[in-house]
Order: structure tokens, then sequence, then C-alpha cells
């Protein structure tokens, strides 16, 4: 049987995130440079959102680009840079059609500003779509996130908009780039490493961790739904105990 026939639809995760990892590899064990196995990431990306749709999954959210990758060489930076406008001018009219609504967390100022202006009309166009919420994650990390909350924060209560003591976690998450969204049920990474790397660090105080061997360029929809079926068969404790948890 499919994997997507054991996936309990009752059962699904709200919110999915994904850390796409492994294209340079990919591309290497193709003897070709790094961005070619970013072009071949983009087919698994077109795959793994038309199979999240599928099954009817709320939120989507994938690493893109990290506040980190600004290290990688220029040459490559700029490509990325290209394959995602190029990528989202192609797809958002597919996506608008599959109710597809398409957000995004991390620090737009600092793309250029063909990718953030391209991003902002996708955006625009989808944003009242009612299916798949998918949130790509740019610029992103997570000590970013929660540095900018802090100061934001900081401000309010300077301004005295916020009064110290009505600081919560709900308030506090209240402040952060996912505040719509909830947290996710399963982040998944691929190619074999086992890190968070700076990836929502605060939301995934709870979250199920799936690591799989394979390279992004080679991850499709059912990897994802093996994925789910996996998460489904986990007992998600919340730090209670079995016992409790049953009655
Ligand atoms: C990690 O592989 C991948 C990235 C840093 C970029 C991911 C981007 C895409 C899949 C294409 C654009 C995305 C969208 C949403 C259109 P790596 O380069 O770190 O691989 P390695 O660890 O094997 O070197």
């Amino acid at each position: 049987m499919s994997f997507k026939n054991q996936i309990d639809l009752t059962k699904l995760p709200e919110h999915i995130a994904i850390i796409m990892d492994g294209n340079g590899r990919w591309a290497k064990d193709h003897n070709k440079p790094r961005v070619y196995g970013h072009k071949h990431g983009v087919v698994s990306v077109r795959n793994i959102v038309e199979g999240a749709g599928e099954i009817g999954l709320k939120h989507l959210t994938l690493y893109a680009f990290s506040t980190e990758n600004w290290n990688r060489p220029k040459l490559e930076v700029t490509a990325l840079m290209q394959l995602l406008v190029n990528t989202i001018s192609k797809e958002v009219d597919t996506l608008h059609k599959n109710g597809v609504k398409l957000t995004t967390i991390g620090d737009l100022n600092s793309l250029p500003n063909n990718c953030s202006k391209e991003l902002e009309r996708a955006s625009e166009l989808t944003k009242n779509n009612k299916g798949l919420n998918l949130i790509l994650a740019l610029s992103y990390s997570a000590k970013w996130e929660i540095l900018q909350a802090v100061k934001t924060i900081a401000n309010d209560v300077t301004e005295k908009s916020l009064n110290i003591y009505e600081i919560n976690e709900s308030v506090f998450a209240s402040y952060l780039e996912t505040k719509d969204i909830p947290d996710p049920e399963l982040l998944i990474r691929t190619s074999g490493e086992h890190r968070i790397s700076n990836f929502l660090l605060w939301q995934i105080a709870y979250s199920e961790l799936y690591f799989t061997n394979k390279l992004w360029p080679d991850y499709r929809k059912e990897d994802l739904f093996e994925a789910i079926v996996n998460y489904q068969k986990r007992e998600r404790r919340f730090g209670l105990t079995s016992d409790q948890l049953s009655n």
C-alpha cells in the first residue's frame, strides 16, 4: 500500500516545516556545479507542494535561504536569488489557481529588489486563498527572528503600549514572524544531517523531528507521506506520562 493511502487524514499535522538540504551534494554526485542541484531542488519543491495540497495540509514552511547562506560564494547566492525570482514568477499563476496562499518569513528587506518585489506581488495576489499556506523562509534565521521580537517588545514596553507583566508565551509568540501560524507538529530534514541550523527554534519546542538520508533533489511526495505516516505512529506526550495521556 502506498504511504499516501496509509495516512489518517483525521490526524493530519496542521503544519509541516522542511529543511531542504543536500542540493550541493546531489550536484556533486552528478559531476555538476552546485547550482544544478538547486535547479533540481525546485522540481522537488513543486512536487512536495503538490503533495501537500493533495492531502489538504494547511501550512507548509520551506527553509529556502538562511541568514547564514549570505556567506556562500557570491555566484551561488546570485544564482539562488535568480532561481527564486524565476520560479515564483513562473509558478505563481498555478499556485493561485490551486488556492495556494504564498507567504514569507525572514528579512525580506535584505533580498535583492527584484526578488522582494516578486514575492510581494505573489503574496498580494494569493493573500485571500484558502488552500495550502506555503511559507517560504528567506533570509531567515531563528536567532534573528527572536532578536527582532525582543527589540520590538522592549520598544513597546518603553512606549508603554505593553506592560512587562503581561509578557507570556503567547504574547512573545505574537511578536514572531510566525505569529499567524500554528507551531509545526512535524519538522523534516533531508540529506542525513541531524541538526536544526537556526530554524524556528522557538516554534519547534515540541515538534516531532524526522530525518531522512534522501538528498533534497530526490525528495518526492511519497517521501513526505512516509514521514507523515511515521509521525502518526508516534505518541506526543508534551511532558506528560503515557498513562496520563490514555486517561
Ligand atoms: C540546501 O542544500 C539548499 C539550499 C540552501 C537552497 C534551497 C533552495 C531551493 C531548493 C531552490 C529554490 C527554492 C524555492 C522555494 C523556489 P545545500 O546547498 O546546503 O546542499 P549541500 O549541503 O549538499 O551542500
